[in-house]
């Protein structure tokens, strides 16, 4: 029955102590870097959602959070390379601090294409944090100031990571191996 084929998760890449303990890393150099500064988070959904949550929790200066809906990948494990706004941020950032919260850089064209997009609003500053950086499989070169954990050219799934939707709750990172 569809719902209870589960597919096999191969290895467990990173554990959810890791991952708790580079959240609380990233949060105080985040914190120290944005000192007197109030920060506007962008999330970028659905996935960059845990992350942010995680990490904006151990801030310890002022921010505030804003999202975007994109679109680059189809529902299964290879990019498209299309990159379509669902749904816009909130506010102007014009003059802000704008720091992206991103779950995974993979070829990095989705953070490009945004990376560009909101530059010509003229934000004060615009700096990129991701959790998982996917390095092997850069197709364009985007500054990423603060990473979570560089990982291998694997498909992988939780902390925001889904297939096909599902997983993103796992408070691990783990391979996939789809059960087909
Ligand atoms: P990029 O434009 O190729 O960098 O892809 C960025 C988006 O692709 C991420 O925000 C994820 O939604 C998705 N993605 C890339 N690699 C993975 C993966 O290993 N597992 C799940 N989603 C992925």
């Amino acid at each position: 029955m569809e719902g209870q084929l589960e597919p096999r998760i191969d290895k467990i890449l990173i554990s959810e102590a890791e991952i708790q303990r580079r959240v609380g890393e990233l949060a105080a150099e985040i914190s120290r870097d944005y000192k007197g500064r109030t920060p506007t988070l962008v999330s970028i959904l659905k996935g960059g959602i845990i992350v942010l949550t995680d990490l904006m929790r151990r801030l310890t200066v002022l921010h505030e959070i804003d999202f975007m809906s994109v679109s680059s990948y189809d529902s299964g494990t290879e990019t498209t390379g299309v990159v379509r706004i669902l749904a816009d941020l909130s506010r102007n950032i014009e003059g802000k601090d704008v720091l992206i919260v991103e779950d995974i850089v993979d070829s990095g064209l989705t953070l490009d294409y945004i990376r560009h997009m909101l530059l010509a609003r003229r934000p004060k500053s615009l700096k990129i944090c991701t959790m998982l950086d996917k390095k092997a499989r850069r197709q364009v070169e985007v500054p990423i100031d603060y990473i979570g954990f560089e990982i291998p050219n694997e498909f992988v799934i939780g902390y925001g990571l889904d297939y096909k939707e599902k997983y993103r709750n796992l408070p691990y990172v783990a391979i996939l191996v789809p059960n087909e």
